[in-house]
Protein backbone atom coordinates (compact mmCIF):
# COMPACT_ATOMS: atom_id res chain seq x y z
CA UNK A 1 0.00 0.00 0.00
CA UNK A 2 2.70 2.31 1.11
CA UNK A 3 4.66 1.84 -2.24
CA UNK A 4 2.14 2.66 -4.81
CA UNK A 5 2.62 6.17 -6.37
CA UNK A 6 -1.44 6.65 -6.53
CA UNK A 7 -2.99 7.90 -3.44
CA UNK A 8 -5.21 5.34 -1.80
CA UNK A 9 -8.10 6.72 0.78
CA UNK A 10 -10.88 6.09 2.78
CA UNK A 11 -13.56 7.85 3.52
CA UNK A 12 -16.66 7.47 6.17
CA UNK A 13 -20.10 8.55 5.44
CA UNK A 14 -19.37 11.80 6.69
CA UNK A 15 -16.83 12.17 4.24
CA UNK A 16 -13.97 12.37 6.66
CA UNK A 17 -10.54 10.58 6.20
CA UNK A 18 -10.45 7.32 8.05
CA UNK A 19 -7.59 5.71 6.31
CA UNK A 20 -4.96 6.73 3.74
CA UNK A 21 -1.60 5.93 2.19
CA UNK A 22 1.43 8.10 2.23
CA UNK A 23 0.95 8.78 -1.24
CA UNK A 24 -2.15 10.63 -0.60
CA UNK A 25 -0.65 12.70 2.23
CA UNK A 26 2.21 14.14 -0.44
CA UNK A 27 -0.44 14.41 -3.26
CA UNK A 28 -2.60 16.84 -1.08
CA UNK A 29 0.92 18.01 0.44
CA UNK A 30 -0.81 17.43 3.51
CA UNK A 31 1.00 15.88 6.72
CA UNK A 32 -0.19 12.65 8.30
CA UNK A 33 -1.74 14.17 11.16
CA UNK A 34 -3.62 16.39 9.88
CA UNK A 35 -5.02 14.29 7.08
CA UNK A 36 -6.65 11.71 9.74
CA UNK A 37 -10.22 12.68 10.31
CA UNK A 38 -10.60 15.48 8.10
CA UNK A 39 -13.20 16.77 5.56
CA UNK A 40 -12.40 15.73 2.28
CA UNK A 41 -14.72 18.86 1.52
CA UNK A 42 -11.84 21.40 2.76
CA UNK A 43 -9.69 20.33 -0.20
CA UNK A 44 -12.24 20.80 -2.73
CA UNK A 45 -12.27 24.39 -4.98
CA UNK A 46 -15.60 25.71 -4.32
CA UNK A 47 -16.75 25.42 -7.91
CA UNK A 48 -16.06 22.13 -7.41
CA UNK A 49 -18.04 20.63 -4.28
CA UNK A 50 -21.38 20.08 -5.86
CA UNK A 51 -20.15 18.26 -8.79
CA UNK A 52 -17.90 16.19 -6.33
CA UNK A 53 -21.01 15.46 -3.90
CA UNK A 54 -23.57 14.20 -6.18
CA UNK A 55 -21.36 11.69 -7.95
CA UNK A 56 -20.35 10.57 -4.43
CA UNK A 57 -24.27 10.58 -4.01
CA UNK A 58 -24.36 8.37 -6.99
CA UNK A 59 -22.29 5.48 -5.89
CA UNK A 60 -23.80 5.30 -2.58
CA UNK A 61 -26.90 5.04 -4.62
CA UNK A 62 -26.18 2.83 -7.56
CA UNK A 63 -23.32 1.21 -5.39
CA UNK A 64 -21.65 1.59 -8.89
CA UNK A 65 -17.66 2.68 -9.19
CA UNK A 66 -17.35 5.85 -10.69
CA UNK A 67 -14.40 8.27 -12.34
CA UNK A 68 -13.92 11.61 -10.84
CA UNK A 69 -12.04 13.39 -14.05
CA UNK A 70 -11.07 16.79 -13.11
CA UNK A 71 -10.95 17.08 -9.51
CA UNK A 72 -9.16 20.43 -8.64
CA UNK A 73 -8.22 20.51 -4.85
CA UNK A 74 -6.59 23.11 -2.98
CA UNK A 75 -3.65 21.43 -1.39
CA UNK A 76 -2.26 21.57 2.31
CA UNK A 77 0.49 24.02 0.91
CA UNK A 78 -2.31 26.23 -0.84
CA UNK A 79 -1.15 25.48 -3.93
CA UNK A 80 -3.95 24.32 -6.94
CA UNK A 81 -3.95 20.70 -7.76
CA UNK A 82 -5.82 19.00 -10.60
CA UNK A 83 -6.88 14.84 -9.72
CA UNK A 84 -8.38 12.23 -11.36
CA UNK A 85 -10.14 10.00 -8.62
CA UNK A 86 -11.96 6.69 -9.04
CA UNK A 87 -14.09 6.57 -5.59
CA UNK A 88 -16.18 3.54 -5.11
CA UNK A 89 -18.72 2.17 -2.63
CA UNK A 90 -17.20 0.46 1.02
CA UNK A 91 -19.59 -1.68 3.04
CA UNK A 92 -19.42 -3.34 6.01
CA UNK A 93 -19.43 -6.61 7.62
CA UNK A 94 -23.41 -6.82 7.11
CA UNK A 95 -23.60 -5.44 3.32
CA UNK A 96 -24.73 -1.72 4.24
CA UNK A 97 -22.83 1.59 3.30
CA UNK A 98 -20.00 2.32 5.38
CA UNK A 99 -17.90 5.10 3.38
CA UNK A 100 -15.98 5.51 0.30
CA UNK A 101 -12.84 4.37 -0.98
CA UNK A 102 -11.15 5.37 -3.61
CA UNK A 103 -7.33 6.20 -5.56
CA UNK A 104 -6.19 9.35 -6.54
CA UNK A 105 -4.03 10.23 -9.30
CA UNK A 106 -2.09 13.67 -9.82
CA UNK A 107 -3.10 15.05 -13.15
CA UNK A 108 -1.75 18.63 -12.65
CA UNK A 109 1.99 17.96 -14.72
CA UNK A 110 -0.42 16.17 -17.38
CA UNK A 111 -2.58 18.77 -17.48
CA UNK A 112 -0.08 21.89 -17.61
CA UNK A 113 1.46 19.87 -20.74
CA UNK A 114 -1.21 19.76 -22.88
CA UNK A 115 -2.86 22.74 -22.73
CA UNK A 116 0.97 24.25 -23.57
CA UNK A 117 0.72 21.61 -26.58
CA UNK A 118 -2.40 22.68 -27.49
CA UNK A 119 -1.63 26.56 -27.08
CA UNK A 120 1.29 25.98 -29.36
CA UNK A 121 -0.66 24.59 -31.90
CA UNK A 122 -3.03 27.44 -31.63
CA UNK A 123 -0.64 29.83 -32.06
CA UNK A 124 0.96 28.40 -35.12
CA UNK A 125 -2.57 28.27 -37.20
CA UNK A 126 -3.20 31.38 -36.39
CA UNK A 127 0.25 32.88 -37.01
CA UNK A 128 0.17 31.22 -40.64
CA UNK A 129 -3.11 33.51 -41.15
CA UNK A 130 -1.76 36.65 -39.35
CA UNK A 131 1.10 36.42 -42.05
CA UNK A 132 -0.51 36.17 -44.87
CA UNK A 133 -3.37 38.97 -43.96
CA UNK A 134 -0.42 41.21 -42.78
CA UNK A 135 1.24 40.47 -46.03
CA UNK A 136 -1.89 41.65 -48.17
CA UNK A 137 -2.13 44.93 -45.82
CA UNK A 138 0.90 45.75 -46.06
CA UNK A 139 0.97 45.88 -50.07
CA UNK A 140 -2.15 48.33 -49.66
CA UNK A 141 -0.33 50.38 -47.00
CA UNK A 142 2.34 50.58 -48.92
CA UNK A 143 0.17 52.09 -52.31
CA UNK A 144 -1.70 54.79 -49.94
CA UNK A 145 1.79 55.58 -48.29
CA UNK A 146 2.91 55.79 -51.68
CA UNK A 147 0.56 57.88 -53.38
CA UNK A 148 0.81 60.31 -50.64
CA UNK A 149 4.29 60.98 -51.07
CA UNK A 150 3.62 61.71 -54.29
CA UNK A 151 1.12 64.04 -54.18
CA UNK A 152 2.90 65.66 -51.27
CA UNK A 153 6.09 65.99 -53.66
CA UNK A 154 4.16 68.17 -55.93
CA UNK A 155 2.62 70.20 -53.97
CA UNK A 156 3.82 73.74 -52.47
CA UNK A 157 4.29 73.56 -49.03
CA UNK A 158 1.49 75.97 -48.21
CA UNK A 159 -1.04 74.29 -50.03
CA UNK A 160 -4.07 73.48 -47.77
CA UNK A 161 -3.97 69.90 -48.92
CA UNK A 162 -1.06 69.30 -47.04
CA UNK A 163 -2.77 68.94 -43.45
CA UNK A 164 -4.84 66.23 -44.72
CA UNK A 165 -2.21 64.09 -46.58
CA UNK A 166 -0.32 64.22 -43.39
CA UNK A 167 -3.38 63.13 -41.52
CA UNK A 168 -3.20 59.88 -44.38
CA UNK A 169 0.18 59.78 -43.26
CA UNK A 170 -0.46 59.41 -39.74
CA UNK A 171 -3.46 56.36 -40.43
CA UNK A 172 -0.90 54.45 -42.49
CA UNK A 173 1.45 54.82 -39.43
CA UNK A 174 -1.27 53.38 -37.18
CA UNK A 175 -2.03 50.62 -39.87
CA UNK A 176 1.28 49.63 -40.24
CA UNK A 177 1.12 49.20 -36.11
CA UNK A 178 -1.18 47.06 -36.39
CA UNK A 179 0.38 44.96 -38.98
CA UNK A 180 3.79 45.14 -37.41
CA UNK A 181 1.96 43.50 -34.16
CA UNK A 182 0.18 41.09 -36.41
CA UNK A 183 3.50 40.08 -38.26
CA UNK A 184 4.66 39.82 -34.44
CA UNK A 185 3.01 36.53 -34.22
CA UNK A 186 3.38 35.19 -37.13
CA UNK A 187 5.52 32.72 -38.19
CA UNK A 188 8.95 33.56 -39.38
CA UNK A 189 8.09 37.49 -39.16
CA UNK A 190 11.73 38.22 -38.12
CA UNK A 191 14.06 40.88 -39.83
CA UNK A 192 16.79 42.64 -38.64
CA UNK A 193 18.79 39.76 -36.44
CA UNK A 194 21.92 41.26 -35.03
CA UNK A 195 23.25 41.43 -31.20
CA UNK A 196 21.50 43.39 -29.03
CA UNK A 197 22.25 44.87 -25.39
CA UNK A 198 18.58 44.21 -23.47
CA UNK A 199 19.77 46.16 -20.92
CA UNK A 200 20.48 49.43 -22.95
CA UNK A 201 17.47 48.30 -24.66
CA UNK A 202 15.25 48.22 -21.55
CA UNK A 203 17.16 51.49 -20.46
CA UNK A 204 15.75 53.32 -23.34
CA UNK A 205 12.18 51.77 -23.86
CA UNK A 206 11.14 52.38 -19.87
CA UNK A 207 12.74 55.67 -19.83
CA UNK A 208 10.67 56.68 -22.32
CA UNK A 209 7.66 54.89 -21.28
CA UNK A 210 8.42 56.75 -17.74
CA UNK A 211 8.38 59.70 -19.10
CA UNK A 212 4.55 59.46 -20.44
CA UNK A 213 3.66 57.96 -17.20
CA UNK A 214 4.05 59.47 -14.15
CA UNK A 215 2.05 57.56 -12.29
CA UNK A 216 3.73 54.55 -12.28
CA UNK A 217 7.50 53.96 -10.30
CA UNK A 218 9.80 52.10 -12.49
CA UNK A 219 12.37 50.16 -10.50
CA UNK A 220 15.43 48.33 -12.99
CA UNK A 221 17.80 45.70 -11.64
CA UNK A 222 19.85 45.16 -14.26
CA UNK A 223 23.04 42.44 -14.40
CA UNK A 224 25.94 44.30 -15.10
CA UNK A 225 27.31 41.66 -17.20
CA UNK A 226 24.18 40.37 -18.83
CA UNK A 227 25.08 38.74 -22.11
CA UNK A 228 23.92 39.60 -25.78
CA UNK A 229 21.23 38.31 -27.36
CA UNK A 230 20.84 38.27 -31.10
CA UNK A 231 17.83 39.70 -32.10
CA UNK A 232 15.37 41.87 -33.98
CA UNK A 233 15.69 45.35 -32.07
CA UNK A 234 12.26 46.62 -33.11
CA UNK A 235 10.41 43.67 -32.10
CA UNK A 236 11.93 43.54 -28.57
CA UNK A 237 11.69 46.82 -28.13
CA UNK A 238 7.45 46.32 -29.07
CA UNK A 239 7.62 43.30 -26.63
CA UNK A 240 8.48 45.24 -23.97
CA UNK A 241 6.22 48.35 -24.95
CA UNK A 242 3.34 45.97 -24.91
CA UNK A 243 4.35 44.66 -21.45
CA UNK A 244 4.66 47.68 -19.83
CA UNK A 245 1.80 49.40 -21.40
CA UNK A 246 -0.55 46.11 -19.70
CA UNK A 247 1.27 46.62 -15.99
CA UNK A 248 0.22 50.53 -16.56
CA UNK A 249 -3.83 49.41 -17.37
CA UNK A 250 -3.44 46.98 -14.53
CA UNK A 251 -2.78 50.13 -12.01
CA UNK A 252 -4.82 52.72 -12.98
CA UNK A 253 -4.17 54.31 -9.23
CA UNK A 254 -0.60 54.05 -9.68
CA UNK A 255 2.20 51.33 -8.54
CA UNK A 256 5.63 50.00 -9.00
CA UNK A 257 6.76 48.20 -11.98
CA UNK A 258 9.74 46.03 -11.66
CA UNK A 259 12.34 45.41 -14.80
CA UNK A 260 14.96 42.71 -14.38
CA UNK A 261 17.37 41.05 -16.38
CA UNK A 262 19.50 38.31 -15.18
CA UNK A 263 21.58 35.18 -17.01
CA UNK A 264 20.56 31.72 -16.52
CA UNK A 265 20.85 28.02 -17.58
CA UNK A 266 17.85 26.16 -18.51
CA UNK A 267 18.46 22.50 -18.28
CA UNK A 268 16.66 19.75 -20.56
CA UNK A 269 13.39 19.45 -17.88
CA UNK A 270 12.66 22.96 -18.25
CA UNK A 271 12.80 23.68 -21.66
CA UNK A 272 11.30 20.41 -22.53
CA UNK A 273 7.51 22.03 -22.94
CA UNK A 274 8.51 25.14 -24.95
CA UNK A 275 10.03 23.58 -28.00
CA UNK A 276 13.06 25.45 -27.21
CA UNK A 277 16.78 24.67 -26.84
CA UNK A 278 18.49 23.80 -23.27
CA UNK A 279 21.52 26.28 -22.68
CA UNK A 280 22.68 29.72 -22.03
CA UNK A 281 19.50 32.40 -21.85
CA UNK A 282 18.97 35.70 -20.94
CA UNK A 283 16.05 36.42 -18.73
CA UNK A 284 14.01 39.46 -18.39
CA UNK A 285 10.95 39.59 -16.34
CA UNK A 286 8.40 42.77 -15.98
CA UNK A 287 6.84 42.66 -12.02
CA UNK A 288 3.69 44.90 -11.71
CA UNK A 289 2.05 45.80 -8.64
CA UNK A 290 -1.80 45.65 -10.39
CA UNK A 291 -4.76 43.82 -9.85
CA UNK A 292 -3.62 40.44 -11.25
CA UNK A 293 -4.88 37.63 -13.31
CA UNK A 294 -7.58 35.24 -12.42
CA UNK A 295 -7.38 31.43 -13.79
CA UNK A 296 -10.20 31.57 -16.26
CA UNK A 297 -8.69 34.54 -18.23
CA UNK A 298 -4.75 33.29 -17.33
CA UNK A 299 -5.37 30.92 -19.94
CA UNK A 300 -6.44 32.71 -22.96
CA UNK A 301 -3.97 35.94 -22.65
CA UNK A 302 -1.84 35.18 -25.46
CA UNK A 303 -4.54 34.23 -27.56
CA UNK A 304 -5.02 37.28 -31.00
CA UNK A 305 -7.78 39.59 -30.03
CA UNK A 306 -8.40 37.89 -26.27
CA UNK A 307 -8.84 41.22 -24.19
CA UNK A 308 -10.49 41.89 -21.31
CA UNK A 309 -10.59 45.51 -21.97
CA UNK A 310 -13.15 47.47 -24.05
CA UNK A 311 -12.81 48.66 -27.07
CA UNK A 312 -10.58 51.91 -27.67
CA UNK A 313 -8.28 50.43 -25.21
CA UNK A 314 -7.07 46.98 -26.11
CA UNK A 315 -7.42 45.07 -29.58
CA UNK A 316 -6.17 42.06 -27.41
CA UNK A 317 -2.68 41.47 -30.01
CA UNK A 318 -0.40 42.96 -27.44
CA UNK A 319 0.17 39.39 -25.51
CA UNK A 320 0.25 37.36 -28.98
CA UNK A 321 2.47 39.58 -31.19
CA UNK A 322 4.84 39.31 -27.97
CA UNK A 323 4.17 35.51 -27.87
CA UNK A 324 4.92 35.31 -31.43
CA UNK A 325 8.24 37.11 -31.40
CA UNK A 326 9.69 35.70 -28.67
CA UNK A 327 8.96 32.58 -29.78
CA UNK A 328 10.41 33.23 -33.50
CA UNK A 329 13.62 34.23 -31.55
CA UNK A 330 14.03 30.44 -30.05
CA UNK A 331 12.75 32.42 -26.38
CA UNK A 332 10.15 31.33 -23.94
CA UNK A 333 7.65 33.88 -22.09
CA UNK A 334 5.61 33.19 -19.35
CA UNK A 335 3.55 34.41 -17.01
CA UNK A 336 3.10 34.53 -13.08
CA UNK A 337 -0.14 36.40 -11.32
CA UNK A 338 -2.24 36.74 -8.28
CA UNK A 339 -5.23 38.15 -8.54
CA UNK A 340 -4.62 41.59 -5.97
CA UNK A 341 -1.30 41.20 -5.93
CA UNK A 342 -0.11 41.40 -9.03
CA UNK A 343 1.66 40.18 -12.39
CA UNK A 344 4.97 39.06 -13.75
CA UNK A 345 5.93 38.06 -17.07
CA UNK A 346 9.56 36.34 -17.92
CA UNK A 347 10.85 36.06 -20.91
CA UNK A 348 14.06 33.98 -21.80
CA UNK A 349 16.11 34.43 -25.13
CA UNK A 350 18.95 32.70 -25.91
CA UNK A 351 22.49 33.99 -25.50
CA UNK A 352 25.14 34.83 -28.24
CA UNK A 353 28.51 35.39 -27.83
CA UNK A 354 28.52 38.21 -30.96
CA UNK A 355 29.43 41.62 -29.94
CA UNK A 356 27.47 44.85 -30.34
CA UNK A 357 28.45 46.93 -33.41
CA UNK A 358 27.36 50.73 -32.34
CA UNK A 359 25.46 52.23 -35.04
CA UNK A 360 25.33 56.07 -35.11
CA UNK A 361 21.79 57.54 -35.05
CA UNK A 362 21.01 60.07 -37.80
CA UNK A 363 18.31 62.16 -38.83
CA UNK A 364 16.96 60.31 -41.71
CA UNK A 365 16.68 62.80 -44.80
CA UNK A 366 15.90 61.40 -48.65
CA UNK A 367 19.04 60.74 -50.98
CA UNK A 368 18.94 60.85 -54.02
CA UNK A 369 20.74 58.96 -57.11
CA UNK A 370 21.37 58.55 -60.76
CA UNK A 371 21.97 54.64 -61.35
CA UNK A 372 19.59 52.04 -62.66
CA UNK A 373 17.53 50.17 -60.88
CA UNK A 374 15.35 46.76 -61.48
CA UNK A 375 12.89 46.57 -59.22
CA UNK A 376 10.64 43.25 -58.87
CA UNK A 377 7.23 42.77 -57.19
CA UNK A 378 3.96 40.79 -58.39
CA UNK A 379 1.92 43.75 -57.10
CA UNK A 380 0.78 46.02 -60.12
CA UNK A 381 0.41 48.55 -57.76
CA UNK A 382 3.72 48.42 -56.07
CA UNK A 383 5.12 48.20 -59.10
CA UNK A 384 3.52 51.67 -60.18
CA UNK A 385 4.14 53.68 -57.24
CA UNK A 386 8.34 52.64 -56.72
CA UNK A 387 8.57 53.14 -60.08
CA UNK A 388 7.26 56.79 -59.74
CA UNK A 389 8.94 57.26 -56.11
CA UNK A 390 12.39 55.73 -57.93
CA UNK A 391 12.46 57.84 -61.19
CA UNK A 392 11.52 61.08 -58.08
CA UNK A 393 14.88 60.14 -56.68
CA UNK A 394 16.74 60.38 -59.44
CA UNK A 395 16.93 56.97 -60.79
CA UNK A 396 16.52 55.31 -64.29
CA UNK A 397 13.30 52.32 -63.91
CA UNK A 398 13.24 48.78 -65.20
CA UNK A 399 10.61 46.46 -63.79
CA UNK A 400 9.67 43.00 -63.92
CA UNK A 401 6.28 41.51 -61.97
CA UNK A 402 7.48 38.12 -62.00
CA UNK A 403 11.00 36.25 -61.03
CA UNK A 404 10.91 34.82 -64.73
CA UNK A 405 10.11 38.12 -65.97
CA UNK A 406 13.79 39.63 -63.83
CA UNK A 407 15.86 37.08 -65.12
CA UNK A 408 15.03 37.71 -68.28
CA UNK A 409 16.02 41.23 -67.81
CA UNK A 410 19.02 40.73 -66.24
CA UNK A 411 20.60 38.34 -68.47
CA UNK A 412 19.60 40.82 -71.04
CA UNK A 413 20.77 44.29 -69.14
CA UNK A 414 22.63 43.77 -65.97
CA UNK A 415 26.09 45.89 -67.26
CA UNK A 416 23.48 48.39 -66.85
CA UNK A 417 21.35 47.21 -63.78
CA UNK A 418 23.20 49.13 -60.35
CA UNK A 419 20.65 47.60 -58.34
CA UNK A 420 17.54 45.09 -58.00
CA UNK A 421 14.59 45.36 -55.20
CA UNK A 422 13.44 42.24 -54.85
CA UNK A 423 10.08 41.04 -53.19
CA UNK A 424 10.29 38.11 -51.19
CA UNK A 425 6.96 36.73 -52.05
CA UNK A 426 5.65 35.82 -55.42
CA UNK A 427 4.05 33.07 -57.42
CA UNK A 428 5.71 31.46 -59.78
CA UNK A 429 9.20 31.54 -59.04
CA UNK A 430 10.10 32.69 -55.86
CA UNK A 431 12.27 35.42 -54.30
CA UNK A 432 14.48 33.08 -52.70
CA UNK A 433 15.00 31.13 -56.66
CA UNK A 434 14.97 34.83 -58.00
CA UNK A 435 17.85 35.67 -55.79
CA UNK A 436 20.02 32.75 -56.92
CA UNK A 437 19.03 33.02 -60.62
CA UNK A 438 20.26 36.57 -60.50
CA UNK A 439 23.14 35.30 -58.66
CA UNK A 440 24.58 32.99 -61.79
CA UNK A 441 23.99 35.61 -64.24
CA UNK A 442 26.08 38.39 -62.24
CA UNK A 443 28.17 36.76 -58.93
CA UNK A 444 28.28 40.52 -57.31
CA UNK A 445 24.85 41.73 -58.02
CA UNK A 446 23.71 43.97 -55.70
CA UNK A 447 20.14 43.19 -53.95
CA UNK A 448 17.45 44.94 -51.81
CA UNK A 449 15.21 42.73 -50.48
CA UNK A 450 11.53 44.01 -49.98
CA UNK A 451 8.68 42.40 -48.03
CA UNK A 452 5.46 42.78 -46.33
CA UNK A 453 6.17 38.99 -44.58
CA UNK A 454 8.44 36.44 -44.79
CA UNK A 455 7.08 32.89 -45.02
CA UNK A 456 9.19 30.56 -42.11
CA UNK A 457 12.33 32.83 -41.95
CA UNK A 458 12.91 32.54 -45.98
CA UNK A 459 14.02 36.07 -46.29
CA UNK A 460 16.65 35.44 -43.42
CA UNK A 461 18.15 32.44 -45.41
CA UNK A 462 18.63 34.84 -48.26
CA UNK A 463 20.03 37.68 -45.94
CA UNK A 464 22.37 34.90 -44.95
CA UNK A 465 23.14 34.14 -48.41
CA UNK A 466 24.59 37.16 -48.99
CA UNK A 467 21.73 39.50 -49.85
CA UNK A 468 23.15 43.41 -49.40
CA UNK A 469 19.63 45.18 -47.45
CA UNK A 470 16.39 44.03 -46.51
CA UNK A 471 13.43 46.91 -46.57
CA UNK A 472 10.13 45.94 -45.07
CA UNK A 473 7.12 47.06 -46.34
CA UNK A 474 5.22 49.91 -46.01
CA UNK A 475 8.20 51.63 -46.41
CA UNK A 476 8.11 55.78 -46.88
CA UNK A 477 10.34 57.54 -49.96
CA UNK A 478 13.30 58.31 -47.34
CA UNK A 479 13.46 54.86 -45.74
CA UNK A 480 14.00 53.32 -49.45
CA UNK A 481 16.14 56.17 -50.61
CA UNK A 482 18.30 55.17 -47.13
CA UNK A 483 18.59 51.50 -48.05
CA UNK A 484 19.05 51.91 -51.69
CA UNK A 485 22.15 54.56 -50.66
CA UNK A 486 23.24 51.57 -47.89
CA UNK A 487 23.24 49.27 -50.71
CA UNK A 488 24.85 50.85 -53.37
CA UNK A 489 27.89 52.85 -51.33
N1 LIG B 1 0.09 42.98 -16.39
C1 LIG B 1 -1.18 42.57 -16.48
N2 LIG B 1 -2.01 42.62 -15.40
C2 LIG B 1 -3.30 42.22 -15.49
N3 LIG B 1 -3.86 41.72 -16.61
C3 LIG B 1 -3.10 41.64 -17.72
C4 LIG B 1 -1.73 42.06 -17.71
N4 LIG B 1 -1.23 41.85 -18.95
C5 LIG B 1 -2.24 41.33 -19.68
N5 LIG B 1 -3.37 41.20 -18.96
C6 LIG B 1 -4.65 40.64 -19.41
O1 LIG B 1 -4.43 39.98 -20.65
C7 LIG B 1 -5.30 40.48 -21.67
C8 LIG B 1 -4.61 40.41 -23.00
O2 LIG B 1 -3.50 41.30 -23.06
P1 LIG B 1 -3.02 41.86 -24.45
O3 LIG B 1 -1.88 42.77 -24.21
O4 LIG B 1 -2.80 40.70 -25.37
O5 LIG B 1 -4.27 42.64 -25.00
P2 LIG B 1 -4.85 44.03 -24.49
O6 LIG B 1 -3.88 44.72 -23.60
O7 LIG B 1 -6.20 43.75 -23.95
O8 LIG B 1 -4.99 44.81 -25.86
P3 LIG B 1 -3.78 45.47 -26.71
O9 LIG B 1 -2.50 45.04 -26.08
O10 LIG B 1 -3.94 44.90 -28.07
O11 LIG B 1 -4.00 46.90 -26.63
C9 LIG B 1 -5.65 41.88 -21.19
O12 LIG B 1 -6.88 42.32 -21.72
C10 LIG B 1 -5.68 41.71 -19.68
O13 LIG B 1 -6.91 41.19 -19.25
MG1 LIG C 1 -1.85 44.97 -24.15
Amino acid sequence: MESIEEGYFELDLKGNFTFFNDSLCRIFACPKDQMSGRNYQTFIRDENRRKIRRIALNVYKTGKPQKIINCDIIRGDAKNSSLEISLSLLRDASDNPAGFRGIARDNTEKKRLEAQLLQAQKMEAIGTLAGGIAHDFNNLLMAVQGNTSLIKMDLASESPHIKRLEHIERCVASGSELTKQLLGFARGGKYEVRPVDLNELIRKSSDMFGNTKKEIQIHTKLNKDLWNVEADHGQIEQVMLNLYVNAWQAMPAGGELYLETSNVSLDEQYVRTYEANPGRYVKVSVTDTGKGISRSVLQRIFDPFFTTKDKSRGSGLGLASAYGIIRNHGGIINVYSEEGKGTTFSIYLPASDRHIVKEDSVIPQTLTGNETVLLIDDEEMIIDIGTEILKKLGYTVYTAESGEQALKIYAEKNDAIDIVILDMIMPGISGAETYEGLREINNDVKVLLSSGYSLNGHSEKILEKGCNGFIQKPFNITDLSIKIREVLN
